[in-house]
């Protein structure tokens, strides 16, 4: 099967005041259409850049990254934007809604700006995905709300429903529950598990080990580069969520976690 994304000696390189930061070193991996990775690994080793770096946010210094058989530092213009807006999905903590419009209008804003969205019935149809989303998410009751008029866990799962609105084939979490309660994190889960089963990639960084725990593989980073790497298997209960988090609990201690 070919990767949804290949990432060969990935490198990145921030230079402050004349000093060189190598934050990501030679990093290789790749994720397959349909696979939950998680990125795992001590605070500033570089889990975030590697998001930004991979997703085309961020330019890289050296490697490569191939997004569905396109080099992504080869794209430009028009063509990066089409990709991010209707191939790849983004979840990341600090993500800024537009503070004039509501919670509805954002999460459909993506679908209105997409050119595979054209005409009244297409347009209608993303109305309807985008309510169905709402009610899975149960933020329905919110949606003529201003972005402040409702609580973090609720904007949180506004973010997802934006990100799904034009089903994009890979999402890039990063710390999606961090900020989160206890249910609020399991129904953020809950939805990216779900999308993820019908056949959406995944690359997902967290702190949480019940999280990682749920995914197909597991990348540990330290230092900007990959020390371990770990196969879990799908997560389709044929073992016990607590047993795949023990064992994985256990994988991650001898990495120094
Ligand atoms: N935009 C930036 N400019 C300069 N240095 C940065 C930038 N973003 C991150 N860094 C540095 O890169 C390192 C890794 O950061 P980050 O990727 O956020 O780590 P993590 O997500 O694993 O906590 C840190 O040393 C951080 O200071
Ligand atoms: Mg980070």
């Amino acid at each position: 099967m070919q990767a949804i994304l290949d990432v060969k000696d990935l490198s990145k390189t921030y230079i402050v005041k004349k000093r060189q930061n190598n934050v990501l070193r030679n990093v290789s991996f790749s994720v397959l259409p349909g696979e939950m990775v998680a990125i795992m690994g001590p605070s500033g080793s570089g889990k975030s850049t590697l998001l930004y770096t991979v997703s085309g946010m961020d330019p890289l210094t050296a490697g490569s990254v191939h997004f569905m058989g396109d080099d992504i530092s080869a794209v430009t213009g028009n063509r990066m934007a089409d990709i991010r807006l209707n191939r790849m999905g983004f979840i990341f903590q600090q993500m800024y809604m537009m503070k004039n419009l509501s919670i509805y209008d954002n999460i459909i804003l993506p679908a209105y700006e997409s050119k595979e969205v054209r005409g009244k019935a297409a347009r209608r149809a993303k109305n309807e995905y985008a309510k169905e989303l709402m009610r899975k998410m149960e933020i329905i009751d919110v949606a003529e709300n201003d972005i402040n008029e409702v609580s973090g866990g609720q904007l949180q799962r506004a973010c997802i429903c934006r990100c799904l609105i034009n089903e994009p084939d890979i999402i890039f979490a990063d710390e999606p529950t961090g900020s989160l309660n206890k249910q609020a994190s399991a129904d953020v889960m809950d939805e990216i598990l779900r999308v993820n089963r019908e056949g959406t990639a995944v690359l997902l960084v967290t702190h949480n080990v019940r999280v990682a725990a749920k995914c197909e593989r597991v990348l540990y980073i330290t230092d900007g580069r990959i020390s371990g790497e770990y196969g879990c298997g799908k997560y389709e209960g044929e073992q016990t969520l607590r047993d795949r988090e023990r064992v994985l609990n256990n994988w991650l201690l001898v990495r120094g976690w």
